[in-house]
């Protein structure tokens, strides 16, 4: 079967991550406080601090812009593009509410930036870049925006084997239903996660690599319900497979997410494993 083209890739993205923007509205508080740490990653590695004109790639509901918003204060901007206007809708909101009218956002595609070259002092993406057709355009549009010595710092997903939240339910639905063999070059959650995948296309665009690398920890939730009930609201991807199986096939498949899930059980609550590949460039002065 022929890959998808670009645009309807693009297309696709667009429809599935405004699908699930009332899902992330409603788990904010939770993400908001368990990711939080990764947001503090990205704004020290894009070296951002106040008074700085910043971009955020993929912003969604507002991760990483509004941290860096804070930031940055009065005297700095901060905008966040994104294909889908009812992620962004919420990240308006939440701007509003946290008195941040230095941080807009704008619909728009990453890979075709609306921006002067030269006009960023940096540039931070949190699990975007990967969903990408076309990675080295939206690269060469980074390198391009970036004023000279200007930093990019972006979070995508690691290894699945070392993300337990994602893999688990992707087994589960194999063992109901075949799935196409992965392929490592198409977009989708794990395209990025080798090291050396994002770092080297920031090479290859000019950009000096400054760290690549894997960031782990753990996500808590009260139960393993709890879990399966948020994937199944904000994970756009898994719940494109879902989509795929009858109701008796889903009924099982949570069964089998909910029992392999439980594995992770500890004292506070389901602690899952999360790996993370952070990496930061820099375009040379
Ligand atoms: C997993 S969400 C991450 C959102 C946010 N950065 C966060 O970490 O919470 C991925 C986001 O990337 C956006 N996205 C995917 N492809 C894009 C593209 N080509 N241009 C702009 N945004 C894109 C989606 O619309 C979605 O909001």
């Amino acid at each position: 079967m022929p890959s998808q083209t670009p645009a309807a890739v693009i297309k696709a993205q667009r429809e599935d991550w405004n699908r699930v923007a009332a899902g992330w509205d409603k788990w904010d508080q939770f993400f908001n406080r368990t990711m939080a740490f990764i947001n503090h990653r990205l704004v020290a590695d894009a070296r951002i601090r106040p008074g700085l004109h910043v971009l955020d790639l993929g912003s969604g509901t507002g991760y990483p812009a509004l941290l860096a918003g804070e930031v940055v204060g009065a005297e700095g901007t901060v905008v966040g593009i994104d294909l889908a206007e009812s992620m962004l809708a919420v990240a308006t909101r939440k701007a509003t509410t946290l008195g941040l009218p230095q941080v807009s956002f704008r619909t728009g595609d990453v890979t075709s930036l609306p921006f002067e070259s030269g006009s960023m002092d940096s540039i931070v993406s949190r699990f975007c870049l990967m969903f990408l057709p076309e990675i080295p355009k939206a690269v060469a549009e980074i390198a391009r925006v970036l004023k000279p010595g200007g930093y990019i710092a972006a979070a995508v997903w690691s290894a699945p084997e070392k993300n337990p939240f994602i893999r688990i339910p992707m087994e589960v639905i194999k063992t109901i239903t075949p799935l196409p063999p992965p392929d490592p070059e198409a977009p989708g959650i794990f395209r990025l996660a080798r090291p050396g995948d994002l770092s080297g296309m920031f090479e290859r665009a000019g950009l000096i690599t400054l760290d690549d690398e894997e960031f782990t920890a753990e996500v808590t939730y009260a139960t393993a319900e709890d879990f399966f009930r948020g994937l199944m609201d904000i994970a756009a991807p898994i719940q494109n497979l879902f989509a795929k199986l009858t109701p008796p096939q889903q009924r099982e498949a949570e069964q089998g997410i909910l029992k392999a899930v439980n594995d992770y059980r500890r004292p506070e609550g389901v602690s899952l494993p999360i790996a993370v590949r952070i990496v930061s460039a820099r375009k040379p002065r």
